[in-house]
């Protein structure tokens, strides 16, 4: 199957795969839309900018944040959301991905996807006629730290000049935390066991373009004069088989009150949740004054918001 070029004139179509497809100007302007789409809900005045769109939610692993925010924030803005779940469609085993990306493209204004390779969400939006959103992948997860830098927007007044700190794996978070570094002027560690670094390719292309990103085996280095310090769980989804030998792998590099202690005195405790207390993070940190992760949840609703208006609006 194949579908005809746009035509000559009409904008190309967006996607959201990765923060590294999107410039300084487009993040701002993400980040503003997000802040206005937050005051309007918060006045109760209705902002149906997608009056009668529809958006298709593919899952093919769990999700409580995702999936919530983006069929809520597709109903807040007059539109309608459809979540298909892995049995429904059998993305790449019933269908391939192209068929599937093709056929929606004919349905619906917009896909959502959590997908475990990465190539599935590529593909997806390669072969989709719509824009195509990374709701997380094996490699990424864009719009959690699209809503993380919006926290750190509203509790700073700015992003400039910020160190973010993150203890733990070098996952899809830290990923899209390094590509954010890329573009926007913070400055990004990673404390991780050797082994745990961020993906090569990512980090090369992030350095490449200016990211002052930091890599150490450190706690104390990483976390030193920080104005955020973030962690998230030590096995991701689709690594369970590991999930022993992360365990022993991680075991010092708990976000804990001794850590935070080595950071600015006010320094923010984030996480992307779900968090698993007495693991990477203790209950004390999570839940106590300096953890912003509620907020961070709260905002994945109004930046995925802004993104699916920026996409599809
Ligand atoms: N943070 C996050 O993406 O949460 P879910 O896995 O619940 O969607
Ligand atoms: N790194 C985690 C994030 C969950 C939101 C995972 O991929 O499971």
């Amino acid at each position: 199957m194949t579908h005809p070029a746009p035509p000559s004139g009409a904008r190309s179509k967006r996607d959201l795969v990765s923060i590294a497809d999107l410039t300084r100007d487009q993040l701002e302007e993400l980040f503003t839309l997000a802040l206005r789409l937050k005051t309007d809900r918060r006045k109760g005045w209705p902002h149906p900018l997608l009056a009668g769109k529809t958006l298709a939610m593919i899952f093919e692993k769990p999700s409580l944040r995702t999936r919530v925010t983006f069929e809520a924030g597709m109903y807040q803005l007059g539109g309608h959301a459809i979540y298909l779940a892995p049995p429904d469609i059998g993305l790449g085993t019933r269908e391939t991905v192209p068929d599937v990306a093709q056929n929606l493209s004919r349905w619906v204004d917009l896909i959502m996807a959590r997908t475990f390779a990465h190539s599935t969400v590529v593909d997806l939006a390669k072969h989709a006629t719509v824009p195509v959103i990374n709701g997380l992948s094996e490699l990424l997860h864009p719009c959690q730290i699209l809503a993380d830098c919006l926290t750190l927007i509203e509790r700073r007044g700015r992003l400039d000049g910020l160190k973010v700190a993150f203890i733990g794996d070098g996952n899809n978070v830290v990923n899209s935390w390094v590509n954010a570094a890329a573009k926007l002027s913070f400055s990004f560690a990673l404390a991780c066991p050797s082994g745990y670094e961020p993906d090569a390719g990512v980090l090369a292309a992030a350095r490449q373009a200016g990211a002052q990103v930091a890599i150490t085996t450190s706690i104390a280095e990483a976390v030193r004069d920080a104005d955020a310090v973030y962690t998230d769980v030590w096995t991701s989804m689709g690594q369970e088989k590991e999930s022993a030998m992360r365990r022993e792998a991680f075991r010092d590099y708990q976000l804990n009150a001794g850590v935070m202690a080595l950071a600015k005195p006010d320094a923010l405790v984030m996480h992307c949740l779900p968090a698993h207390r007495g693991e990477e993070i203790s209950a004390e940190v999570l839940d106590g004054p300096q953890s912003v992760v509620l907020d961070q949840a709260e905002n994945r609703l109004h930046i995925q918001k802004a993104i699916m208006v920026w996409l599809v609006g």
